[in-house]
């Protein structure tokens, strides 16, 4: 079975000022891929966004953790940042199919910094912050995940 860990990154929803609604949307999708064994909101602080990624990995042996929030070019936007840090190889594939296809739904796909990788056979993958965008991205990456994660593990998800 897929570990999967759904992490949003928002001040605001951080802090209650608003309610969440990226991460129950990515939790709904992903219900066919594998099953969501963390769901955190954290604000968008790099270090902690590193130290939350490596412990859904190295601790709670997560297969693939999904952050969404924090990709764009605001001053508080580190999320691809953070991600990088904690990563062993970077997978950029990801970023420029979500780019390249969003792009055909709305040209401001561009903004998002989005990356992914890997990190002790694990996958990590930004989406960026906004339902419908997230929603869009996750849609486009969903047919190639079991079957990176077969690359990544050596073993068979596909
Ligand atoms: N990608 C898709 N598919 N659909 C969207 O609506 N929104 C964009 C972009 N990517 C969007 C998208 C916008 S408006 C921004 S600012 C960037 O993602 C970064 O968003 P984030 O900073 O919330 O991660």
């Amino acid at each position: 079975m897929i570990k999967i860990a759904v992490i949003t990154v928002s001040d605001r929803c951080s802090q209650g000022e608003e309610e969440d609604k990226s991460g129950p949307a990515i939790k709904e999708i992903v219900k066919s891929l594998g099953k969501v064994v963390k769901y955190r909101i954290i604000p968008d602080e790099k270090k902690l966004i590193s130290n939350v990624l490596k412990e859904m990995i190295d601790c709670h042996k997560v297969d693939i953790v999904l952050t969404t929030g924090g990709t764009g070019l605001s001053s508080r936007d580190v999320t691809p940042e953070a991600t990088k840090e904690v990563l062993e190889k970077e997978m950029p594939g990801f970023g420029e199919l979500m780019r390249q296809e969003s792009f055909k739904l709305t040209p401001l796909a561009i903004l998002s910094r989005a990356t992914a990788g890997t990190r002790k056979k694990s996958l990590i993958i930004n989406l960026p912050g906004s339902p419908k965008g997230a929603k869009e991205c996750l849609e486009i990456l969903l047919p190639a995940l079991p079957h990176a994660l077969d690359v990544v593990k050596q073993e068979s998800f596909a």
